[in-house]
């Protein structure tokens, strides 16, 4: 419970610097960077070594080839982030792979031998983990038997985190790809959230030791009617205040593929008009929102880490205000 509550407090939220090494290589591919363990980890050492980052982020997502890996000076990444007052978190689900049966739709794998690996990684010295199920919406989907599959699988996880004293960050995203409206994301977002509170009290999860992430309620990124930031913050906020407990301590949402300014400002809006009115706190806890910018300065080059950091920080430090409904369009120039 403390843990949860550290990753919430002082209007700070998460760096999710857990991409799995296929979808960092897939980033690196689109910059022309080279795929290799090596530059994997020195892009992390770019990121964990930005000064002034744990005055925004609370808790870094790391992944199972990060968790292990140093400085070039071999200072382990785990001393460098809590030296910097920052919570290491691991990814520990094994990814996503096709549901049998269910054309379409995924189930996210990882629950085999779950508990020595969580044991491990605590003594390490990660305090919270994270696991993503991903939900499509489209004709017919998701389907129940798609929801229940990733509900259970997420509540099994959530309480074997908190079994070996790793709070559990339970994302169940459901994807903007498509061409599906607002309300068919707000129908499906709050069917999911549903059936997941539903499993994590059937596995006995803590609610006051966990933290959500999850989408916003946004159109899909092919539907020709897009929302403004208030339809999105309004139809956000009402879907969560119908589905997730008030003991929740914190949501932290993904970013999803929305652009870093945008989830900035729709994370600012939400704060701005909701805050006093709501049980838990609306953080963040972003991937591409925060780290994009600064991998395309960055560009596997020596050269271009200072302003590659700058650009990090930036990221964080909008994310922050927005947490305080203080972030403005100002910010970006
Ligand atoms: O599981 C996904 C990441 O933790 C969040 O990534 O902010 O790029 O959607 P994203």
């Amino acid at each position: 419970m403390d843990t949860a509550k550290a990753l919430v407090a002082d209007d700070k939220g998460l760096l999710a610097m857990d991409e799995s090494d296929p979808t960092c290589n897939k980033r690196f591919a689109k910059l022309g960077i080279p795929q290799t363990v090596e530059t994997r980890r020195a892009y992390r050492e770019l990121i964990v070594t930005t000064p002034g980052l744990g005055e925004s982020i609370s808790g870094a997502i790391l992944y199972d080839e990060t968790i292990r890996q140093k400085k070039k000076d071999s200072t382990p990444f785990l001393k460098v982030l809590t030296d910097a007052g920052i919570i290491p978190g691991i990814k520990v689900d094994t990814g996503a792979k096709d549901l049998a049966a269910h054309p379409g739709e995924k189930i996210t794998e990882g629950l085999d031998g779950l508990r020595d690996r969580l044991a491990e990684y605590f003594q390490m010295g990660a305090r919270f983990a994270k696991w993503r199920a991903v939900i499509a919406v489209g004709d017919g989907l998701p389907s129940r038997s798609g929801l229940e599959a990733n509900a259970h699988a997420l509540a099994r996880y959530a309480t074997l985190c908190q079994e070996a004293g790793l709070v559990p960050i339970v994302e169940p995203e459901v994807l903007m790809d498509g061409d599906h409206t607002l309300e068919q994301c707000r129908a499906a977002t709050e069917e999911v959230l549903r059936n997941v509170f539903i499993q994590l009290n059937c596995q006995r999860v803590l609610l006051e030791g966990m933290i959500l992430k999850p989408n916003l309620v946004l159109p899909g990124l092919t539907c020709s009617q897009q929302a403004s930031v208030d339809e999105v913050t309004d139809a956000t906020v009402n879907c969560l205040l119908r589905t997730v407990p008030a003991a929740v301590p914190g949501i932290a949402f993904l970013s999803g593929g929305q652009s870093a300014e945008l989830a900035s400002a729709r994370l600012n809006a939400m704060n701005v008009r909701f805050k006093s009115r709501l049980p838990w706190a609306l953080a963040f806890s972003f991937a591409r929102a925060i780290q994009q910018p600064t991998l395309e300065i960055w560009q596997g080059k020596e050269a271009n880490v200072k302003a590659a950091q700058q650009a990090l920080i930036h990221r964080a430090r909008c994310n922050r205000a927005a947490r305080r409904g203080e972030y403005t369009a100002a910010m970006e120039r």
